[in-house]
């Protein structure tokens, strides 16, 4: 079943949002080379403390950090570390949520660490760009894998492989919500998106194959291939109108 959520369920989720999407923005300026991952965790977790908020992935199935931090190959759920430093020419994606009152927001970015070489902004820029695609289909009367399609659409015109792993969701109460929301597909099919629905958007997508592989730590999860990897997502809410994005 698909949650609905009312209006002031939206305006808990629209508090949470913000506070999610100003730690993505903040780490535009902090993320250098020389960092420890462990150091943006840190950053991210004063951020929602300081708002009175909580972070929603700190316990999740026993995550145990704020923030997942997933560097060049790492497709998602990197954990971050006091040894992992970053370097000139990398691209780490940070995935955030935080919690209010008891509502989850969810949103991802990939980052330049200095100056990177022209193939991976052009991942990055295509995970963003194949976001904003979906999220033509995020209204009302559309079908739930018009957005995957178009998501898949743009990632493979650019060049780029979707995984198939890992998909966007529902989020809500919990956050993970249905529905599933690959970030493929055929169009057409599934659910019909309605008013008061809430989704997180998040295409992954990578440069070889879309296969992947979990690490010995039971979470990195990277490409099989070990090309570079990109990850953008936001929390979205289906209007009458235009989406709403929360997390931006
Ligand atoms: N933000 C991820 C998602 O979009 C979930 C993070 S998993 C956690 O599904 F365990 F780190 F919380
Ligand atoms: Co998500």
């Amino acid at each position: 079943m698909i949650i609905i959520k009312s209006e002031h369920e939206i305006e808990i989720m629209r508090e949470s949002g913000k506070v999610t999407g100003t730690i993505l923005r903040e780490l535009e300026d902090f993320i250098k080379p020389g960092i420890s991952t462990k150091s943006i965790d840190r950053h991210a977790a004063e951020i929602i403390r300081e708002n009175g908020m909580e972070a929603s992935f700190k316990g999740y199935n026993g995550y145990p950090a704020s923030v997942c931090t997933s560097i060049n190959e790492e497709v998602v759920h990197g954990i971050p570390s006091g040894g992992r430093i970053i370097k000139e020419g990398d691209i780490i994606s940070v995935d955030v949520g935080c919690t209010y009152k008891g509502y989850v927001t969810d949103a991802a970015r990939t980052y330049p660490v200095g100056e990177i070489n022209p193939e991976a902004q052009k991942i990055i820029d295509a995970a963003k760009d194949s976001f904003f695609e979906g999220l033509e289909f995020c209204r009302e009367g559309y079908r739930l894998s018009d957005i995957s399609n178009a998501i898949q659409t743009k990632a493979e015109g650019e060049g780029f492989s979707v995984i198939r792993d890992l998909v966007g969701h529902g989020v809500g109460r919990k956050m993970h919500e249905e529905p599933q929301i690959p970030n493929y597909g055929t169009a057409g099919r599934g659910p019909r998106i309605a008013r008061g629905m809430v989704f997180a958007i998040e295409p992954m997508i990578a440069q070889g194959t879309y296969e992947v592989l979990t690490g010995e730590d039971n979470w990195t999860i990277s490409t099989a291939d070990g090309k570079l990897s990109a990850h953008y997502e936001n929390t979205v809410v289906i209007t009458g109108k235009e989406p709403e994005l929360l997390t931006l």
